[in-house]
């Protein structure tokens, strides 16, 4: 049976991930947003994949689940499963989406989470390189398969509570609005190609006179900053760029 992912990436991990389930259509969280694709009315399977953001849910899901689930008829899914990628543990994040999708009328069948190369930069100082990310990658294996064998089933995994959950919820919504980013800067190595525009998730670079402008709707997945293809994009001291996972081709969405 088709499954249909509804996706959300900076760096590509997650994305990495959803080219793993079988039989499914992926597409960005964007495309529901801007109403450039629309689920369709017998979808029975579906899937949300996203980063793990400040141990919650990425704004762009939230709005997905509010705006594009919480406004239609939900009752021909069957199967709604929810995997997260994050950097070092997910805690409640599970909790956040089950409670999201169960406020719009959804009950969540099944949640799991993966350990994934970071590329959150206010963390580190120098990116993740080749061969820690290539070890990373082999380490998550086994759970991946575990977990698509899972899928695959429809078998139940519900993520349980802890203490201070909807406190840690709270936080992670208060934390994680979208802003302007005043420490990502464009250095003069930048061609003008084009790269970082096409691939931000929340459309917040726009070319102007062949320079990327920044908005005020950043997120801080730093995908910018990893994928220039110049390494032009600056961000306080970071050194080296996260690669990831995936070709950079596949982040564009415009
Ligand atoms: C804004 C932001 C906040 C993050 N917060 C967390 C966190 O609270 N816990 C964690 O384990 N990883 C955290 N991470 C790491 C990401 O969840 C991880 O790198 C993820 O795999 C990125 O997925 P993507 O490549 O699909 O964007 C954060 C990353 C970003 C960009
Ligand atoms: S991806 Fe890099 S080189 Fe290309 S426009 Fe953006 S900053 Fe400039
Ligand atoms: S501008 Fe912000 S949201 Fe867009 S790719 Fe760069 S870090 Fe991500």
């Amino acid at each position: 049976m088709n499954t249909i992912i509804a996706l959300h990436t900076g760096t590509g991990n997650s994305l990495y991930l959803a080219k793993r389930i079988p039989d499914a259509e992926i597409h960005f969280i964007d495309e529901f947003l801007s109403g450039s694709y629309s689920l369709p009315e017998d979808t029975e399977r579906l899937g949300i994949i996203f980063p793990v953001y400040c141990w919650g849910l990425p704004s762009p899901v939230r709005e997905f689940i509010t705006k594009v689930l919480g406004n239609r008829d939900n009752s021909s899914l069957g199967y709604v499963f929810g995997l997260a990628t994050c950097g070092a543990f997910p805690l409640y994040t599970l909790n956040d989406l089950s409670s999201s999708l169960s406020d719009v009328g959804i009950a969540l069948s099944y949640g799991n989470a993966f350990r994934f190369p970071d590329g959150y930069l206010p963390l580190q100082k120098k990116a993740v390189g080749k061969e820690m990310t290539e070890r990373m990658a082999r380490e998550a294996e086994p759970r991946i398969i575990e977990a698509i064998e899972d899928i695959t089933e429809e078998r139940i995994r519900l993520p349980r509570r802890g203490p201070g959950w909807r406190l840690v919820r709270k936080l992670s919504m208060a934390s994680m609005k979208p802003g302007k980013n005043n420490d990502l800067s464009v250095s003069s190595g930048c061609t003008g190609c084009g790269t970082c525009a096409s691939i931000c998730p929340t459309g917040n670079i726009t070319m102007e006179n062949g320079r990327p402008v920044s908005g005020d709707s950043c997120i801080s997945c730093f995908a910018c900053y990893h994928r220039c293809p110049e390494n032009a994009i600056e961000y306080r001291k970071a050194v080296g760029q996260y690669r990831g996972l995936v070709e950079t081709k596949e982040l564009k969405r415009r």
